[in-house]
């Protein structure tokens, strides 16, 4: 694979002068295209996943939707749209991305220069930084009407994943099921209360509307003094609710342990984390998120982990075919290390809800 020449398939201002790799990305493969003038344009070139994304057409077409909004809003504040939106760079025919010989599919956006990213959000000052991107992120896009294509169905949909659990546990093809009763039992008894939940975003009581669904720290661009410029890779937007982004976000930055851990003490949910990130979020978001959004802002937390339970014992119960495994019982770890995220998770509920609450009552007056 030449790397130069796969390049040159794309509108480049200016003449290259070499790619080379960008870290290790743990979704696409990522490289930065240095053209030959000192004071020019650089770009980032990625072969996206195939495997993740099964339609990388609409996916691309679901990033230049959002890209395009958030341009316009960025402009409208005087901002400058070249560092604090993402600027896609179509290929010689018009298209967004670039099929090679492979079928690998490959795309190009303007490179950000000087920049500041973090691999996590360890303290409350950089969890507010983190919550700010999000829901600055959120706020640009909370107006946009298009709708996207849901390149990834079912996603942070309980319903669709209670589907899945039912076959499977019917199944019981790696006959694992008689020895988890307990495990089965946390849950079958939370059941009732998370499909309670997703009647709200089914009936619309919580909106559907733009979200990132990959909320990580170091998919946000800061500026040299730390200032938040803009949220990057864009793969995975999608129409879903503001919550579940928090939620996600919430299941990460929070976690004291690692969601395989062994040590089970090392799991819990970090308040002062939660608040930080609450407060950065909400400084954004308090104008536009509707009365029962913020009313389940902290319960989206204990949804979401919720799922990821559900997903490693789905998985485990399966015979391990869809997470990858480092040994026979990484999937019942990672099960067990999850669920004691969420049992700390719902013994802090009352102080979760707490700050929300403290939080919006602040930046309301
Ligand atoms: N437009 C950009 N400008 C500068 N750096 C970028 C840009 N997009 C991505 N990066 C850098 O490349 C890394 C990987 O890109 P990303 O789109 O997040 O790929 P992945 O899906 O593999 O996580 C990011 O964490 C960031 O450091
Ligand atoms: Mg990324």
């Amino acid at each position: 694979m030449n790397l130069e020449k796969i390049a040159a398939n794309f509108q480049i201002q200016g003449a290259i002068d070499r790619v080379t790799q960008l870290g290790e990305g743990f979704i696409n493969d990522t490289y930065v295209i240095y053209t030959k003038e000192e004071s020019g344009t650089n770009y980032l070139l990625q072969r996206k996943n195939k495997r993740i994304f099964t339609d990388v057409p609409a996916m691309m077409e679901n990033i230049r939707k959002v890209c395009t909004h958030i341009k316009a809003k960025v402009i409208a504040r005087n901002g400058d749209p070249m560092r604090e939106a993402m600027t896609l760079v179509p290929a010689l025919d018009g298209k967004l991305y670039f099929e090679d010989e492979e079928d690998e599919y490959w795309a190009v956006c303007v490179f950000i220069g000087d920049t500041l990213t973090y691999q996590s959000a360890k303290t409350p000052e950089l969890a507010f930084q983190g919550g700010k991107g999000i829901g600055m992120f959120q706020s640009m896009v909370s107006d946009m009407n298009e709708p996207l294509t849901d390149i990834l169905p079912g996603f942070h949909n309980i319903r669709y994943r209670f589907k899945q659990w039912d076959a499977v546990l019917a199944k019981d093809p790696a006959g694992r099921k008689a020895k988890l009763t307990k495990e089965i039992n946390w849950i079958e008894s939370r059941r009732e209360e998370m499909l309670r939940f997703w009647e709200l975003v089914e009936n619309g009581e919580i909106p559907t509307r733009v979200t990132h669904n990959d909320t990580k720290i170091n998919n946000i661009l800061f500026d040299q003094q730390g200032e938040v410029l803009c949220m990057i890779d864009l793969d995975t937007v999608l129409n879903s609710t503001c919550l579940n982004d928090f939620g996600d976000a919430m299941r990460s930055y929070t976690n004291t342990g690692q969601e395989d851990d062994e040590n089970l003490d090392a799991v819990s949910c970090d308040l002062a984390i939660f608040e930080g990130f609450t407060r950065g979020y909400l400084s954004q978001t308090i104008g536009f998120l509707n009365e029962k959004e913020l009313e389940y802002l902290a319960f989206s937390a204990r949804y979401i982990t919720y799922e990821q339970v559900l997903r490693f014992l789905m998985d485990y119960i399966d015979g391990d075919n869809y997470y990858k495994i480092k040994h026979p019982e990484h999937n019942y770890q990672r099960t067990l290390a999850q669920y004691q995220l969420l049992t700390s998770m719902e013994e802090q509920y009352p102080e979760m809800c707490k700050i929300v609450q403290t939080v919006t009552n602040e930046l309301s007056h």
